[in-house]
Formats: structure tokens, C-alpha cells, sequence
């Protein structure tokens, strides 16, 4: 839709210290995020500029909704797609508008609500050896331990069974190569991407190999494709009883580029979202505390699963005040396919758009005290579905959102119900801004739990402080964590 009434997109502000070739690309390499909150104070949109290119920035909940629901006008593609699309190919999270529909009606099946429990169950196993794994006096690289939960865990649910225990290893380190060099490549203007550099030649072969493992267990599951009600089953299986094209199911290729999609899009968010959750907890402890009192009253000595969940209200807002401060999909970005109006401006075909959660999460007028860790900020509350933003929205909204909610809500209550963590490594811990909020080289100390329960009826009677105002009635094993927190 074009409006002639409308501004165009020049007037958008520029935002300041652009350099006369180089654009903003100094301070978005050095420090991303404190250049993206050095923008907070444009309320609607700002231009950014990249080099010779621009792009601009949506600053506002509700046009970024707007963006978000959009996906016709507003779609995946651009540069920075391209990239992605170099590992995991054209699957269900890189597709554009015109693949996308049949994709996610073909996928959704593998997340259907009825399938958390059986993947819950997988969760809290995972959990349970990993958290039984280390000793008391351990100083854990807290996000390497969380990957290889979260790998463990995503390759379970997904292949049903553990892999042998070489190409679960080999797994790991290649993501953990290809996450690590990918924002670098995203960056980097094409010409120095193609320098055959060693960091270009182990980013190679790293996502090959990996692209090589997954080929390998479709083509196993291919030949022997019993249902084993995991998640490559029911991708093999999938119908889309609405194509019309005569391809009602999944290519091998499409296989390939959905199972890496789902493993590397799940494993390192959640990884990474744990690894947060827990250094908030370490450097929390009456928050801690009341987590260990909630786990030690819902558990009460029972074997951790899914059906523990609606019970863990304190972990799940955890996980949600987690997803606030560090949102591992920091920033998105969208191109315009059409022209089209946005907030009263005329933005032109091939434009780019960036929406960024980590700057909507963090804008005072939104959220009270943003940078405070505040859990209790949710209790009873919804979170709004435009200001708060860390799975997307609209018809791209993460499909794995309550697939990594339950694999987060229980690993953190394994965790916390057998070990007391403190901070181990520098203070304060800040992130590695990658493709997602890395929190690579976090260290915590492990301490064993002495007394075995938190004593809540304690915990509770101190000094309450009042709770926010709250708009409906907490749900079941939500209560009120009684002290202030620092982020
Ligand atoms: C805490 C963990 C996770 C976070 C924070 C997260 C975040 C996101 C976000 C923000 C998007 C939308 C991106 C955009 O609109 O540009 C997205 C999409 C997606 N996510 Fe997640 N994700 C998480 C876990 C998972 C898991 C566990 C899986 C699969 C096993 C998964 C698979 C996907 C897929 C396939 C898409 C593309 C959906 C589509 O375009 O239809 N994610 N995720």
C-alpha cells in the first residue's frame, strides 16, 4: 500500500556518529548492544547504516508488531538471511512468504502440544544425569555444559534415542564453531568473507560435517522408517493435505534443511537461555533460595517430569524475566517486498527493516526498572504480546517456543534442586553478542545442597515486599519471591 500523503523514509532520523564510508559498522562490531541502546530514545524508527548499505530500525511495540504480522510484505530474505541459509539451507526459519505456509504446515505436527509430555519426559532425564554428573567444589564453563544438555536433549527428542557418543561430540563441536564464527560472517562484507582464512576454512568443514550427520540419520530413517514417535518421525510422516503442487511431503533435502533448522535453532537459544538463567539465579540468591523451596515442595521427593510443570510457577518466570534480559534473538531482521507505509512512512521494495527485543526489553517507559531482575514481575501477569518479544510474533513466531519453555522449566529445576551456584569468573558477567546473546565463558562454583530443602516457611516470612499489581489470580505454585534483586 502506498500513501503519497506519507513522509518518505529519509526522514526517518539518522542515527548519530555515522562515519563517511563505514556507516555505524564500528560501533555495532564493538559493542552492539550498547549501540543499540544508545538508539532508546528514538521512539518510532532510526536509520542505522552499514557500510553503503541502510537499514532501518523499528523501535516501537506496536510497529513492530505490525512487521511481525505482516510476513506477505515483510519477509525473511537479504543479506543476513543468505548467510543463514549458507548452514541451514531453505528450511522453515530462512524460507521466504512463498515457501513458508506449506513448510509450517508440514512442521507444525512436530510440536504439537500433545507431543510436550513425551519430550518433557526426555527433558527432565537429560537434566537429571547432567545435573548428577558433577561433584561438589566444580567450577562449571556453565554454557558448554548447557549445550551439551541441550544437544543431548534436542538429538533424544528429535532421533529418538542417544546417538553414539562420537557423533554427538563431533555435533557439538561443530555447532559450537559455526555459532561462534557466524555473526563475524554476517558482518563482514563479502569480498573478506571469501579470504581463505583458517577461521573460514574450520567454518567450512564444520558445517558440512554437520550438514553430513544429519544427512546420514534421515538416510537411516529412510531406509527403516518405523514410527518411533520422535520428531524426525513425525517430520518423515508429515502430509500437507492442502499442496497442490503434487508435493504433499517433505524432500530429503527439505528433511535435511528442517532437521538442522530445528537442531541448531533449538539446541544453542535454549543452551544459552539456561546459561543466563542460571548466572541470574548465582548472582540472585534469595531468588535461588525461593526456587529451591518451590522444586523441594513440588518434587517433595518424586522423580522429576512434565507432569511437574504446571506446579513450577517461580522456574517459568524465571525462564520468562531470563527471555527479558537476554533475549538470545537479540535482533531480527525483515525485508519489504512491496512498497508500504509504516508508522506514516513510505518505506521502498528491498528495504531492510531490524526489530530488536533486546531494545524493547530493556525501554524504561515499558517495563519498570528494566535492567533489575525482577521474576516476580510476571507473577499473574501475561506478558504484552508486542513489547515483550523474545519468540517473534505473528505467522513466523518460533514454533519451538513451548518445546524450549519445558526443556528450560525443567533442566533449571534439576539443577537448582541439587546444587547451590555462585558466581565463579568476572563480575559483572557481560554477553558475547554472536547471531544470539552468547554467554560464552561464564563460570559458576557448584556447591552440594547441605540441607537437602530450602526452608520456605523462613524464606516467606522475611520481609516481604509488596508484589505488582496483578491484573488475574496467580496460577497454581506461583508465590511471591520476598526480596530485591540485582541483574
Ligand atoms: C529459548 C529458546 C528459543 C528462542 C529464544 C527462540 C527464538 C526464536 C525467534 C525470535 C524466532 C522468530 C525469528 C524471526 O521472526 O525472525 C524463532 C523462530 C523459529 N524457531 Fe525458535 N527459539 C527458541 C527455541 C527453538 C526451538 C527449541 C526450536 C526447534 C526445536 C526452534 C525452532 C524455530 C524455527 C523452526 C523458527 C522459524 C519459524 C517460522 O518461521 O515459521 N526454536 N525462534
Amino acid at each position: 500500500m502506498t500513501d503519497t500523503s506519507t513522509a518518505t523514509a529519509a526522514s526517518v532520523p539518522l542515527a548519530p556518529r555515522a562515519l563517511p564510508l563505514l556507516g555505524h559498522a564500528l560501533p555495532l562490531l564493538r559493542d552492539p548492544l550498547a549501540f543499540i541502546m544508545s538508539l532508546s530514545g528514538y521512539r518510532e524508527m532510526v536509520r542505522v547504516r552499514l557500510g553503503p548499505s541502510t537499514a532501518v530500525m523499528v523501535c516501537d511495540p506496536a510497529l513492530t508488531r505490525q512487521v511481525f504480522l505482516n510476513d506477505r510484505v515483510y519477509d525473511k530474505g537479504g543479506p543476513i538471511y543468505d548467510r543463514i541459509r549458507e548452514v541451514i539451507g531453505d528450511g522453515l526459519s530462512t524460507c521466504s512468504y512463498t515457501l513458508h505456509r506449506r513448510q509450517r504446515r508440514l512442521c507444525q505436527p512436530s510440536f504439537h502440544p500433545t507431543r510436550l509430555p513425551g519430550y518433557g519426559a526426555v527433558f527432565a532425564r537429560a537434566a537429571e544425569l547432567k545435573a548428577g554428573s558433577w561433584r561438589d567444589g566444580d567450577i562449571l564453563d556453565v554454557t558448554q555444559e548447557m549445550m551439551t544438555l541441550t544437544t543431548r536433549a534436542t538429538m533424544e527428542t528429535m532421533f529418538s534415542g542417544a546417538l553414539p557418543e562420537e557423533t554427538m561430540r563431533r555435533a557439538l563441536a561443530d555447532t559450537a564453531t559455526i555459532v561462534s564464527a557466524f555473526f563475524r560472517r554476517m558482518m563482514t562484507p563479502a569480498l573478506l568473507r571469501q579470504l581463505p582464512t583458517r577461521q573460514k576454512r574450520r567454518y567450512d568443514q564444520a558445517r558440512h560435517r554437520l550438514s553430513d550427520t544429519i544427512a546420514e540419520i534421515i538416510a537411516e530413517r529412510r531406509a527403516d522408517p518405523t514410527d518411533r514417535a520422535d520428531l524426525l518421525s513425525t517430520l518423515v510422516g508429515a502430509v500437507d493435505e492442502e499442496s497442490d503442487d503434487g508435493q504433499k511431503q517433505l524432500s530429503d533435502a527439505e528433511l535435511a534443511d528442517e532437521a538442522l533448522t530445528f537442531f541448531l535453532g533449538g539446541m544453542e537459544t535454549t543452551a544459552i537461555t539456561l546459561a543466563w538463567a542460571l548466572h541470574l539465579l548465582a548472582t540472585n540468591p534469595d531468588v535461588q533460595r525461593c526456587l529451591q523451596a518451590e522444586t523441594d515442595s513440588v518434587l517433595a521427593g518424586s522423580k522429576l517430569d512434565a507432569a511437574h510443570l504446571p506446579s513450577l510457577g517461580l522456574a517459568s518466570r524465571v525462564v520468562t524475566e531470563t527471555l527479558r534480559l537476554y533475549p538470545p534473538a537479540w535482533m531480527m531482521t525483515r525485508t519489504l517486498r512491496q512498497d508500504a507505509e509504516l508508522g506514516g512512512v513510505r518505506l521502498k521494495s528491498g528495504s531492510t527493516l531490524v526489530l530488536s527485543a533486546y531494545l524493547l526489553h530493556r525501554r524504561s517507559d515499558l517495563f519498570t526498572d528494566p535492567d533489575r531482575f525482577d521474576p516476580d514481575r510476571w507473577l499473574g501477569v501475561q506478558p504484552d504480546r508486542a513489547s515483550y518479544i523474545p519468540f517473534g510474533a505473528g505467522p513466523r513466531k518460533c514454533i519451538g517456543d513451548q518445546f524450549a519453555l519445558t526443556e528450560a522449566i525443567l533442566a533449571l529445576t534439576a539443577i537448582v534442586s541439587r546444587w547451590e551456584l555462585t558466581p565463579a569468573g568476572e563480575q559483572p558477567f557481560k554477553p558475547k553478542v554472536e547471531t544470539s546473546l552468547s554467554s560464552r565463558g561464564l563460570t559458576l562454583r557448584l556447591s552440594e545442597r547441605r540441607t537437602g530443602i530450602a526452608d520456605s516457611t523462613e524464606l516467606h516470612a522475611a520481609s516481604p515486599r509488596s508484589a505488582p499489581a496483578q491484573p488475574s489470580t496467580p496460577r497454581a505454585g506461583a508465590s511471591a519471591c520476598p526480596v530485591q534483586h540485582q541483574e
